[in-house]
């Protein structure tokens, strides 16, 4: 397809007549009306308090109106409040987000602090925090020790339209349809009209986060890490859009949404979780110091301390807030895990290299690129099929011409221990005489118009109806339709791409689904937009799973996403640009996502449109291999870009980074382990492991892989130094390649050539690497470790290893794993299970240990087992210019335990 005709292709610039394609905030009439519109007066009604062991509620009430809201707080026992407010009658239920929370956290008992006509204090947690809930003007502070952290409605904004019946608001609809300024019951952008059958129900709120300023979070945006102050720019929209070669620095909505914002300063982080799944904005206004308005005197003795105020404002639904208190990075992710659910488990292969473009051809040119890897020693595991694979875009097919022998093809790739992985969009062509499209028609799995008909728009295939995710039974129908049987062509070693699942209608506004569109159980699309790529990555993830009887860790690729969408495999950042802007910007948008949990994340390599240069080329591959999700990806109509097509030079610094990923999968997949049981993002801002060094919390162009491994990417072109900020004073870094150490708290310069990538190593800690060499990464599995020690200035260091199979669930259903502690203390390095639970076993060894930082060339390196006989002295190389000590041939079973003593 010529690039003039992909129907994203001009998203960034206006139309013809000047208008663009996407709104702008001030082309939403819910957001215009909160933002013009005069504070409602609320206050709350101290009398009604009812306590129950699900915490406090109060009714509130609008003065001027005189309606009623009913407010719920509930702090739980894993250090989280939750706000909840609803109306108090409404005439009908309002949508409440589903499947998202994965579980109610246990609530606190509270108890009366303090009452007063003025305020009711509640505490919990043995004292330490408090809720305090103002009567006039309503708002509700929540303390840590007698000191005001966040301010909910601080400035007043808690805004709530109530649900009106239509039928008795028609009579003051006519009027409203004529002078309809306000945008109350219908709203129209380009030449799109949405009908609201509701009429407006947009709800909203401020709260003060007393002491930030600095706040993270909101994916997906085209943007720093930082968040920026709004009050000169467009608010963050939440909005999932397909945004074909997005604009930069952009607060615009793309592919995807998770409405956690994170605010931290050196003593504490704090989240902010929205859970609202209709088009949602966030004014973010940093301030120096306190500002006028918040009475409590309380914080009068804090008057000097910085302060964010933060703006929510939804289209629809309930106010459903979740404070996370943290104190640290740490707990605040794995308070949020336990709300929104743990990054799934990967299996292994999905950790190595991916090969993907739009399209390989046919059977033959896929064979050809597999061979082509083997040719050129370069290792990878995925080989990614785009939609021209099927017959006609009508996905669970093949193209019967280019594709006759599918599963054949999964074998010959099998054989290898290699993988295919296939695109299926949520769109469904219409096509009457196509077994799949009936059935999904005649089950009623489709979304419907406003009118109640199938709703009809166009994508790939031309005119396609949407499947409807967010019914259960429709998800069930789906996920069916991956099972074996079912998907014809399809084996064991298929896995699966969920993409334009904002979802993408070419010729709807903003390229979605109309607002007004209706859902299962009759709820509008406006409800619910946020959510539609979610559930689609959930029904996929369930298909995968039921396909294997529920024992095989399924792998999903999915463009759009929610919060939670962690639970169901990867997303990446959509159809990036071949520049070295982009190459850049992938580094705030990935540590972003990995802030709201959705760890296994991407970019396309080399940038989806256009061609790169080969030195951009380079460049991404480099800062790839060191960021979760690692494919390569491009657009129809780019050039070939196999990795063995620019000459020596480019093949072989590609060869370079690809396989040391691949020596690094055992630190990888301990990193995941982590995310999957404790919610820690595999990449890490600087600032979550160095959480009182202000330096670092505004850096975005590096960042922490673990707790171990620091990595500055080069990202611009020509580059002949580089400066990388090595954070803690005190601390001890150590170049990996070099093994030259460096005094952390300062800057170091280092020359830079194409083949430079800077990583260090973290003084105290202990990385794993395979040793050898293979073709995927079932290869580098069982080969023998070798670990690196990477000593503080105490000369201590501790690190972990994490086993299984790699690509089951029996490390869940049988604990068949193993995991391992590596502790580097007195000079004696043990290796000792970190967990007695594990069961797993293998013949896995280390086979050298490297020692960084070792002040003096030791006199013996002794080694003992301790199921074996006695001691045996190893030999050693010492390196006094680095000071470092590797002893090799050891041998020694990584599940057994033994040490290593330095004499
Ligand atoms: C849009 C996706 O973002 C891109 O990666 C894919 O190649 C095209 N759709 C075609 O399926």
């Amino acid at each position: 397809m010529a690039e003039e005709n992909q129907p994203g292709v001009n998203s960034v610039v206006p139309d013809d007549e000047g208008r663009e394609k996407f709104k702008k905030s001030d082309n939403v009439a819910f957001y215009k009306r909160q933002m013009q519109g005069s504070n409602m007066q609320y206050k709350a009604l101290l009398e009604t308090m009812v306590l129950t062991e699900k915490g406090a509620r109060f009714e509130l009430l609008e003065s001027y109106t005189q309606t009623k809201l009913l407010l719920s707080v509930t702090p739980c026992k894993n250090d989280t409040v939750k706000i909840l407010i609803d109306e108090l009658q409404p005439i009908k239920p309002r949508f409440r987000v589903p499947d998202v929370v994965t579980k109610e956290p246990q609530c606190e008992p509270l108890r009366v602090v303090r009452q007063s006509q003025h305020s009711v204090t509640l505490s919990w947690s043995e004292g330490c925090y408090q809720v305090c809930v103002w009567h006039s003007p309503f708002r509700l502070e929540i303390l840590c020790e007698e000191q005001v952290m966040v301010t909910f409605n601080s400035r007043g904004k808690l805004w709530f339209e109530m649900l009106q019946d239509p039928s008795r608001a028609m009579s003051q609809r006519s009027e409203l349809q004529e002078n309809n300024a306000g945008g109350l019951w219908r709203e129209t952008f380009r030449q799109f009209e949405d009908i609201k059958a509701n009429g407006p129900s947009s709800v909203g709120s401020d709260l003060c986060l007393h002491g930030f300023s600095h706040v993270y979070g909101l994916p997906e945006h085209a943007d720093g890490l930082q968040l920026k102050d709004t009050r000169a720019s467009e608010p963050y929209r939440l909005y999932n859009l397909d945004v074909f070669a997005y604009e930069l620095f952009s607060r615009l909505g793309l592919y995807g949404s998770v409405p956690l914002l994170v605010a931290h300063k050196p003593d504490r982080t704090l989240g902010l979780f929205w859970l609202n799944a209709s088009e949602t904005f966030v004014n973010v206004y940093y301030s120096p110091s306190d500002q006028q308005g918040d009475q409590s005197p309380l914080l009068k003795k804090r008057r000097k301390q910085p302060q964010t105020d933060v703006r929510w404002l939804s289209e629809s639904g309930v106010i459903d807030c979740t404070v996370l208190l943290g104190p640290g990075p740490k707990h605040l992710f794995s308070q949020y895990a336990q709300l929104t659910g743990y990054q799934a488990l990967p299996p292994l292969f999905s950790l190595g290299y991916h090969q993907s473009r739009w399209n390989y051809k046919n059977e033959a040119d896929v064979k050809a690129v597999d061979a082509g890897f083997d040719l050129h020693d370069i290792p990878y595991d995925v080989i990614w099929l785009d939609i021209e694979h099927t017959d006609g875009k009508r996905y669970f097919t093949w193209d019967p011409a280019l594709f006759p022998d599918p599963a054949g093809l999964q074998r010959h790739l099998e054989k290898k221990k290699r993988k295919l992985v296939v695109i299926s969009d949520p769109h469904i062509k219409v096509d009457p005489d196509w077994s799949l499209y009936c059935e999904a028609k005649d089950g009623g799995h489709f979304v419907k118009s406003r009118e109640g008909q199938i709703y009809r728009g166009s994508c790939w295939p031309g005119e396609s109806c949407y499947l409807d995710f967010s019914n259960p039974d429709t998800r069930a129908w789906y996920s069916r339709c991956y099972s074996l049987d079912k998907y014809k062509g399809s084996t064991a070693s298929l896995f699966i791409w969920n993409d334009m699942n904002e979802p993408s209608v070419f010729d709807g506004p903003e390229q979605t689904m109309p607002k007004d569109a209706v859902h299962h159980g009759g709820w509008e699309h406006r409800e619910l937009h946020n959510l539609y790529g979610f559930h689609q990555h959930m029904a996929t993830f369930e298909g995968l799973l039921t396909r294997s009887g529920g024992s095989e860790r399924p792998f999903v690729l999915s463009r759009s996403f929610y919060a939670g969408s962690q639970r169901f495999g990867a997303v990446w950042t959509g159809d990036n640009v071949a520049s070295w802007e982009y190459l850049k910007i992938s580094v705030p948008m990935l540590l972003s996502l990995s802030v709201a949990g959705i760890g296994f994340c991407g970019a396309d390599v080399g940038g989806f449109v256009k061609d790169p240069e080969p030195e951009l080329l380079v460049r991404w591959y480099q800062a790839a291999a060191l960021q979760p999700f690692f494919r390569g990806h491009s657009t129809i109509v780019s050039k070939r870009r196999e990795p063995w097509l620019f000459g020596e030079e480019v093949t072989s610094a590609i060869r370079t980074v690809i396989e040391q990923r691949y020596c690094l999968l055992p630190y990888w997949y301990t990193l995941f382990h982590q995310a999957h049981t404790a919610g820690l993002p595999p990449l890490r801002p600087l600032w979550v492991e160095f959480p009182s060094e202000e330096i670092t919390f505004t850096v975005d162009k590096q960042y922490m892989i673990g707790e171990a491994l620091l990595a500055c990417p080069v990202t611009g072109p020509g580059v002949k130094e580089i400066r990388v900020l090595l954070p803690g004073s005190g601390e001890v870094w150590y170049d990996v390649h070099s093994a030259e150490a460096f005094k952390g708290g300062s800057n170091v310069v280092l020359p830079v050539t194409l083949d430079t990538v800077p990583v260090f190593q973290r003084g105290g800690s202990v990385v794993c690497r395979s040793a050898g060499s293979g073709s995927c990464a079932a290869d580098f599995q069982w080969l023998p470790l070798s670990i690196t020690v990477a000593l503080n200035s105490q000369g201590e260091a501790e690190g972990e290893l994490y086993l299984d199979d790699g690509h089951s669930f029996s490390y869940r259903d049988r604990k068949a794993f193993s995991l391992r502690r590596f502790t580097m203390l007195s000079g004696r390095l043990l290796c000792r299970p970190a967990s007695k639970e594990g069961t797993f076993d293998c013949d896995t060894v280390v086979q050298s240990v490297t020692f960084f930082g070792l002040k003096r060339k030791p006199s013996t390196v002794i080694v003992r087992v301790s199921a074996g006989a006695g001691d045996t002295a190893a030999a050693f190389q010492f390196t006094e210019t680095c000071c470092t000590l590797t002893v090799n041939n050891l041998n020694l079973r990584v599940t057994a335990d033994w040490e290593i003593q330095i004499g």
